[in-house]
């Protein structure tokens, strides 16, 4: 592994027991048959492929949220499978995860300011009332939402304004390693390119290394630097995002590229100056 990586994933996989009842044979369901990427400090490395291809899994996986049926992953040296409960609880502050419905992502009973606050509550050092409900609205301000959204609740957010909450929550402990899961799939095209402007500078502010995972390519070329792509639980393809878009190998590559070709407006404006560079 060389020093400059930061997560190191080989061999990922994911059966689950498919079988409906006792008496019925077991069949297997293979969410994720055979994964390995590495990601380097910094980057943003985009993890992409159709609905049901696996990457969810995937993402999870890397926080342990999901226990992997087989392979590694290794996180900045330390081989995250073998680290115990409480060793893995230290390492929640560093990797931190972005949900794609930030509707059910959020408790409907608990203000948003409370559920920022939560992660310092359970990992921070520092458990000073005072002191967290002002790194709470210190954040609040980092990912453009006034103060007063502390008190409301999430269904009083637009699902902009929730994904902007969305990300405060994972950036609260100050995380290096961030999951993107599809953190802007169900927004409008111009609500879409506000969050991930900010997503662009948060990672310049507070030195974030990013796996975005995306069911297309719209967004890619503007913010990625390497992709892999995955079908049916693995990996097809792993390129510089530059090379992907010249001279894609696969043909599903080919046909999540086409529906960028569609694409108007910004974004479309934005995939044609990536093209051509
Ligand atoms: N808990 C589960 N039990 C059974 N099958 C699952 C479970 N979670 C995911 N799957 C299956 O694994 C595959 C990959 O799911 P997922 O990782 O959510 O894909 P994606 O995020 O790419 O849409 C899908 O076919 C899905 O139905
Ligand atoms: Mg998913």
């Amino acid at each position: 592994m060389k020093n400059n990586t930061l997560v190191e994933v080989k061999g990922l996989q994911k059966f689950y027991d498919g079988k409906k009842s006792l008496f019925l044979p077991s069949k297997k369901i293979t969410a994720v048959k055979d994964v390995s990427f590495s990601i380097l400090k910094g980057e943003t490395f985009g993890l992409i492929g159709e609905s049901g291809s696996g990457k969810t899994t995937v993402g999870r996986m890397i926080l342990r949220l999901i226990e992997p049926t087989n392979g590694s992953i290794v996180y900045n040296g330390e081989s995250l499978r073998d680290l115990s409960k409480k060793d893995m609880a230290a390492l929640r502050k560093d990797i931190q995860i972005v949900f794609q419905d930030s509707g059910s992502a959020f408790n409907p009973r608990k203000t948003i300011g409370e559920q920022i606050a939560h992660g310092l509550q359970k990992f921070g050092g520092n458990k000073d009332a005072q002191y967290i409900h002002k790194e709470v609205l210190k954040m609040l301000e980092v990912v453009g939402l006034r103060s007063d959204y502390f008190h409301r609740y999430p269904h009083e957010l637009s699902g902009g304004q929730r994904q902007r909450a969305g990300i405060a929550r994972a950036l609260i402990l100050k995380p290096k390693f961030l999951v993107l899961d599809e953190p802007v799939s169900a927004l409008d095209v111009s609500v879409k390119a506000q969050i991930i402007n900010l997503l662009i500078n948060l990672q310049k502010e507070f030195d974030l290394t990013y796996l975005f995972i995306a069911h297309n390519l719209d967004l890619v070329a503007y913010f990625c630097d390497r992709v892999a792509v995955l079908s049916k639980g693995e990996v097809i393809e792993t390129a510089s995002t530059k090379d992907l878009f010249r001279n894609p190998k696969h043909e599903m590559t080919n046909k999540l590229l086409s529906s960028i070709l569609t694409l108007e407006g910004d974004l479309g404006q934005v995939y044609k100056k990536r093209t051509v560079i």
